[in-house]
């Protein structure tokens, strides 16, 4: 009886959670409960109605050795850095991509405009909701009010028979007055507090909406002019991050770099002193300023805030972005690249994933992700599998040898074709998904850390999870992906 009532309770939390918006879940609080049943991640198969195929033909990475790259000069010999100079260049941002170069680099007021618009739409609403009940109050207390006079002059005429008999009538007549005096007060006083007291609610609500408009109007301005700052780029470029450390950029900030001539140029943000520098980022999560649920495009292309700058005039604060698995896909398949996935959860403990290997597929093969030799202390998800689950249940949830997948472009290995079952549209964000994750740090950012079934818009763990290190139901606080190329180091 009692596991009953759980699952009715499991059944109504989920049924209530689909009203949801999708960026409503900050404010619902749902307590800790039975609901939790542990590892999530895959998508488990029906017995005998499906199978499962891990069928694909897994690519190895790039790693041959005919790389330009050498392990650099030993730190004893190497020459004084030369302090790369700046050079100011205004950069435009604004509400669209106003450039090729991906990106905004600074925040805007465009996000807040939509936030108010959608309020707006809310109180509008509200309004048009409390009108029709003024206006029957209003109605209702004038029937009362006629009602009183037919009363008034029911009295009047009484009081005429009085005169006539008073002596009956008094006892009679006393009563009336008391009940119309009643009334009338009701009428006088109670009505029109509770028509005054909506009134209030209504200007009240109407004095939010022209402090709304006025916001609106503000932000339209600001947002028609793309907002701009003054992000020096540095005069030192290169192929890419490791280039450009070797060029003299020894400052972790944005760059401008160029893989190949035949590319525009573009903006990143290169970590020059972790892990001897040279690394490229090409995802990062921090803060939750960034949607990161959009579609093949966004995901192809890039999007986020490449860099901030803070008062020393550089670029050197990192924002959230996804640099776009175009430019991933180029910079991999330059060459062997290893890749550093660093994360941080809620109370500040860090840990890594790195692979030694790690390339970026083609567009034609929808960026199918190749990745080996794996070291670190968060966990192998990318070859292993979430080692919460077992056999069958494991496999779905590796992402090497994957292609790439939004939730309007389904490549995952979950019932390929059918358009219920897409592993994006349920995890949050775009990723190499099988059926589906053990790692999801595209998902959704959930601040605090742990979250449940039930804040989760389709009960899935769609945060950003790496199930290895805090398992499905912890969201982490920060992660990033940086790229250098693999050279052996002395
Ligand atoms: C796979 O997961 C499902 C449900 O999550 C479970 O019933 C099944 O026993 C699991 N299979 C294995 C091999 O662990």
């Amino acid at each position: 009886m009692r596991t009953l009532l759980v699952l009715y309770l499991c059944a109504y939390a989920a049924w209530a959670s689909d009203d949801l918006e999708y960026d409503d879940y900050g404010s619902v609080s749902v307590p800790q409960n039975h609901c939790q049943l542990g590892a999530r991640g895959h998508r488990p198969v029906l017995k005998g109605r499906e199978t499962y195929h891990h069928n694909r033909r897994v690519p190895a990475p790039i790693k041959d050795s005919s790389n330009k790259y050498h392990s650099r000069p030993a730190t004893g010999r190497e020459e004084k850095p030369t302090r790369p100079e700046a050079v100011e260049q205004l950069d435009l941002g604004g509400c669209t991509h106003a450039s090729q170069e991906m990106g905004l680099l600074c925040p805007n007021g465009c996000e807040l405009k939509t936030t108010l618009l959608k309020q707006e739409r809310n109180v509008r609403m509200t309004i048009s909701q409390l009108k029709p009940e003024v206006r029957d109050l209003s109605r209702s207390s004038n029937t009362i009010h006629d009602r009183v006079s037919s009363m008034s002059q029911s009295l009047r005429e009484r009081q005429r028979v009085t005169d006539e008999n008073s002596r009956v009538v008094t006892q009679y007549t006393n009563q009336v007055e008391e009940q119309h005096a009643y009334i009338k007060e009701t009428v006088d006083t109670i009505f029109p507090s509770n028509i005054r007291v909506l009134q209030g609610v209504l200007d009240n609500i109407r004095s939010k909406i022209e402090k709304l408009e006025k916001a609106i109007a503000a932000q339209t301005v600001d947002c028609r002019e793309p907002c701009t700052t003054k992000c020096p780029i540095p005069v030192v470029s290169g192929k890419e991050c490791e280039d450009v450390y070797r060029r003299g950029g020894k400052d972790s900030q944005m760059y401008l770099i160029q893989p190949d001539q035949s590319t525009l140029p573009f903006k990143v943000f290169c970590d020059q002193t972790g892990h001897s520098g040279g690394w490229l980022l090409i995802q990062s999560r921090l803060d939750g300023s960034v949607d990161f649920g959009r579609r093949w495009d966004d995901y192809r292309r890039g999007f986020g805030n490449i860099a901030f700058r803070t008062q020393k005039g550089y670029c050197e604060t990192p924002g959230e972005y996804w640099l776009g698995v175009d430019r991933i896909s180029q910079l991999t398949k330059m060459g062997p690249t290893e890749v550093l996935i660093e994360m941080q959860d809620w109370t500040g403990d860090k840990v890594h994933a790195k692979y030694r290997h790690f390339t970026v597929q083609s567009e034609q093969t929808n960026y199918v992700l190749a990745v080996e030799g794996y070291s670190g202390n968060a966990g192998n998800c990318f070859l292993d599998g979430s080692l919460e689950l077992f056999g069958e249940n494991r496999t779905m949830t590796i992402h090497n040898g994957m292609m790439f997948s939004t939730y309007d472009r389904d490549n995952d290995n979950w019932t390929p074709g059918d358009p219920s079952k897409q592993c994006s549209k349920e995890d949050g964000g775009g990723w190499w998904y099988n059926r589906c994750h053990s790692a999801n740090p595209n998902g959704r950012y959930y601040i605090g850390g742990s979250y449940t079934k039930q804040m989760a818009k389709h009960g899935t763990d769609d945060g950003v999870v790496w199930m290895n290190w805090k398992g499905s139901w912890y969201s982490l606080k920060a992660i990033s992906m940086k790229i250098k190329p693999y050279f052996i180091s002395r």
